[in-house]
């Protein structure tokens, strides 16, 4: 019945649970998942995982926020979007929370990196996964400049300003709710939820970060993205059937994965 369209399921946090990760997907009715990457160097291990199991999907990106790795061409992150079940560019995006010492001018090298991973999206036709923090005029500004207005993709995450919604659905991005829809300092997120529009959303665990509740703090897992499917749904008053067809779809569409015909029966 869902998809989660976020997890890290690569991270040591998973490295002897993945068969008690997949038993709770199924039984929290967690149909499929996509793997992303967060460096090159993390990318074989993704990508193993994609190709290991025929309900999980990989993207291949430098995650803003890692230093001290490897920085992408063009060319490495090409080559890599053409292997088989790579379906998306990230994720990758624009980070300003973690400045320290640093001006906005200094993540110079953020945005070039960003710009080359929106080159990748144009050149191999695969939609962007985004993450925006504290920095969202930049990410929109410069999505809408190199994008050329062919950029696709979801804003991963989404805990920004129902304004910086509007602009990502204006650039035809989806927009991705995850388990902090659920923490009971986010009124304002649950205002923005209900603004998007339903064959808009999509929702991630970003797992094993940001467990919604009532597990908050815990190690999340993608089995939870029931859990932010059945709360988007009373938010958006619809049945959890209906959220999780629309955001299966949506999924499905985005990332041009078939239908998961194997659940029909
Ligand atoms: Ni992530």
């Amino acid at each position: 019945m869902f998809v989660d369209s976020h997890c890290h399921l690569n991270f040591p946090d998973y490295a002897d649970a993945l068969d008690q990760v997949r038993a709770d997907m199924a039984q929290a009715q967690v149909e499929r998942a996509l793997c992303i990457s967060t460096t090159l160097e993390e990318f074989p291990q993704v990508h193993a995982l994609a190709t290991r199991f025929d309900n999980f999907w990989a993207t291949v990106g430098v995650h803003p926020d890692n230093e001290d790795v490897r920085e992408p061409t063009l060319a490495d992150l090409v080559e890599r979007a053409a292997l088989p079940r790579v379906v998306g560019i990230g994720e990758t995006g624009l980070d300003y929370y973690r400045l320290g010492e640093r001006s906005v001018a200094d993540m110079h090298w953020q945005r070039e990196r960003f710009r080359v991973h929106i080159q990748a999206g144009l050149d191999t036709q695969l939609p962007l996964v985004i993450h925006t923090r504290q920095a969202s005029d930049d990410t929109i500004g410069i999505l809408r400049e190199s994008g050329q207005g062919r950029s696709r993709g979801v804003f991963h995450c989404f805990t920004e300003s129902q304004a910086v919604a509007r602009a990502a659905l204006d650039l035809g991005f989806y927009i991705s709710f995850s388990g902090i829809l659920t923490f009971k300092n986010a009124a304002d997120l649950r205002e923005v939820a209900k603004f998007v529009p339903l064959d808009r959303c999509l929702i991630e665990t970003d797992s094993p970060y940001l467990a919604p509740m009532p597990h908050r703090g815990k190690t999340n897992s993608p089995a939870y993205v029931a859990l932010v499917g059945r709360f988007l749904a009373e938010l958006k008053g619809v049945e959890p059937e209906v959220l999780g067809r629309v955001t299966t779809t949506n999924f499905e569409q985005l990332f041009a994965i078939p239908p998961n015909t194997a659940s029909v029966n």
